[in-house]
């Protein structure tokens, strides 16, 4: 997976190293892009993103896409109930008609699969005729939900990563490659 020279990046003090090189993610995606195609021919699915990390998987997914499809984009906020100690996750962006529309949903990563499955969730409920998951990232270790994920791009250890849209503190989104956090060699 790792390109052949490895290339180190600080962020915030931590040191990542190459792990996914752009070259695989585009194989990669246009192998998922052509599933999509073949599942959906006939058929108008509009792809939701999960913003911010997707916007670059997002758009290399859907240069692959030659359905007749559209695609817009959310945004989960996080704002403290007054009224209890919890967080609540607010959806941004949403359409109010999904009715009868099949919906394929855009995540760079899946990690415990809290995020997705509150966003399926959300959507689930506006009545949609479909939805189906499209991430390039998965930590099968610890996503612990039942959700069905359909396309997954690369399975990855728990380990963190950054580049192609993902960030550590805000840094590191606008990385070609996906990079991961370098460990201090255990002794
Ligand atoms: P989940 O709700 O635990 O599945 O976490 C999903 C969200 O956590 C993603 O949308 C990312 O924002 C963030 N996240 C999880 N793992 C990583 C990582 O390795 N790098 C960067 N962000 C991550
Ligand atoms: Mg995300």
């Amino acid at each position: 997976m790792a390109s052949d020279i490895s290339h180190i990046v600080k962020v915030h003090q931590k040191e990542f190293e190459t792990y996914i090189s752009y070259s695989s993610i585009q194989e990669r995606t246009r192998e998922i892009a052509a599933r999509i195609n073949e599942d959906y021919a006939g058929r108008s699915p509009l792809f939701i993103g999960v913003l911010n990390g997707v916007f670059m998987f997002a758009a290399d997914l859907m240069k692959g896409i030659e359905l007749p499809s559209e695609i817009s984009f959310i945004k989960l906020s996080s704002y403290k109930d007054t009224s209890s100690s919890g967080n609540i996750l607010e959806l941004i962006g949403l359409k109010e008609n999904l009715k009868d529309i099949d919906i394929i949903i855009i995540e760079d990563i899946i990690d415990t699969g809290e995020t997705i499955s509150h966003v399926v969730k959300k959507i689930q409920s506006l009545g949609p005729r479909s939805v189906e998951i499209a991430t390039l990232l998965l930590k099968p270790e610890i996503f612990n939900k039942s959700i069905p994920l359909k396309y997954v791009g690369f399975k990855i250890p728990h380990k963190f990563v950054i580049g192609y849209g993902l960030d550590y503190n805000g840094l590191g989104r606008n990385l070609k490659d996906i990079y991961q956090i370098k460990e201090p060699l255990d002794h």
